[in-house]
């Protein structure tokens, strides 16, 4: 009798970790299938959102406003610097922080902030889409 409860924690147990990391590696895939049903894709190019996470935009009134490098470098791999606060940003690569793009809803938060704040409106589906296929290769 004690071994088999013992059986059942350890199930618990393996459930428990299936269920989580299987939620983890599930939020890139959800918000993809998002930003198709809202009209993206039916292809998501991780060019074209190097391309967009790039641009430097002239007619920006701020520093902080120009590209998405302002605050996160040009380097993923790095720590990038809040541009308006100094504040460190963890680096925005995977490859070094796993974390990364796990949480769709963090995500999606971010995506509305800093897109109002460096493209002034809400990146598309399709902008959204390509973007997170670079950055979650990096
Ligand atoms: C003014 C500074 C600033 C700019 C400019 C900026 N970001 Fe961010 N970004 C942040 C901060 C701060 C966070 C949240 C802290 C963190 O996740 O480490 C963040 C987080 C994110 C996240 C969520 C990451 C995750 O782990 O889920 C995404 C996606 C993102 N930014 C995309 C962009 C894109 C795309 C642009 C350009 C359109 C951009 N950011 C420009 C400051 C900025």
């Amino acid at each position: 009798m004690k071994h088999r409860g013992i059986r059942i924690l350890a199930l618990g147990a393996v459930f428990l970790l299936s269920w989580t990391s299987e939620g983890r590696a599930g939020a890139f895939e959800d918000l993809m299938e998002d930003y198709k049903q809202q009209g993206g894709g039916p292809v998501f190019s991780s060019i074209a959102g190097e391309g967009f996470w790039r641009t430097i935009r002239g007619d920006a009134k701020d520093k902080c406003e120009t590209s998405c490098t302002a605050c996160h470098t040009t380097d993923l791999t790095r720590s990038g610097t809040h541009c308006h606060t100094g504040k460190p940003i963890e680096p925005m690569a995977p490859s070094v922080k796993p974390d990364r793009y796990a949480d769709a809803e963090k995500v999606e938060k971010w995506f509305r902030r800093n897109c109002r704040e460096v493209v002034g409106r809400e990146c598309t589906p399709q902008e959204k889409g390509d973007v997170l296929s670079f950055l979650k290769q990096q």
